[in-house]
């Protein structure tokens, strides 16, 4: 795909390692949740080929449903508070979800989104995030499944955006701006 005017596209995690480890991650969850079902629970709309993908690795009875969430404000940066956008469709009581995320970056929305979850009870609750930024964590928290550890560059692709763009490359690309100077992490 062509990058956007005045923006570069560099491949950091090419579609075979990506397909190689959600494999892996899939082949995991299907062996600790063996005999169950598990609801796969998308964090809109960045989680939704991740878990597409996912998904079809995991050899389970297995039911989909989605959330969305953003951070109050316009600034770039995660302002440290998040509000839910859209609510799950089925109740989570008693049942086995995994929380599908993108990215993990500062932590803000997945200890939000898991805290809430916890409260609606259900019989296990782990998170799937593709990446994980540790060093932009502003708030503790760790996966139960991670992808890939990546440096703190601005990725898209896989379902990641830059400005609601690039969701549909294969690949994680990292986006530069021309000009060479780094991209903050944008929300
Ligand atoms: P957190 O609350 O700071 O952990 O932010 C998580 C959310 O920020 C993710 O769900 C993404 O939507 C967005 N985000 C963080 N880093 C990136 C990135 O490098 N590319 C695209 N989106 C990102
Ligand atoms: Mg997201």
């Amino acid at each position: 795909m062509k990058a956007h005017r005045g923006e570069r596209l560099k491949v950091l995690i090419p579609r075979t390692r990506i397909a190689r480890r959600v494999r892996e991650i899939g082949r995991q969850i299907t062996q600790e949740f063996r005999g169950e079902a598990v609801l796969l629970v998308g964090v809109l709309k960045g989680a939704c080929i991740f878990l597409a993908d996912l998904s079809r690795e995991i050899a389970l009875d297995a039911s989909f449903d989605f959330l969305s969430a953003g951070s109050y404000g316009h600034a770039a940066e995660t302002s440290g508070q998040v509000r839910l956008l859209k609510d799950l469709d089925s109740s989570i009581e008693g049942r086995n979800v995994i929380l599908v995320e993108d990215i993990l970056d500062t932590g803000v929305t997945l200890n939000y989104l898991a805290r809430l979850l916890r409260e609606r009870h259900p019989r296990a609750l782990r998170v799937a995030a593709l990446l994980d930024k540790t060093d932009r964590r502003t708030q503790p928290f760790e996966a139960d499944y991670v992808g890939f550890r990546i440096p703190n560059h601005f990725v898209v692709g896989y379902g990641l955006d830059y400005a609601e763009r690039y969701r549909n490359l294969r690949d994680v690309c990292v986006v530069q701006l021309d000009s060479g100077r780094k991209k903050r992490g944008k929300k």
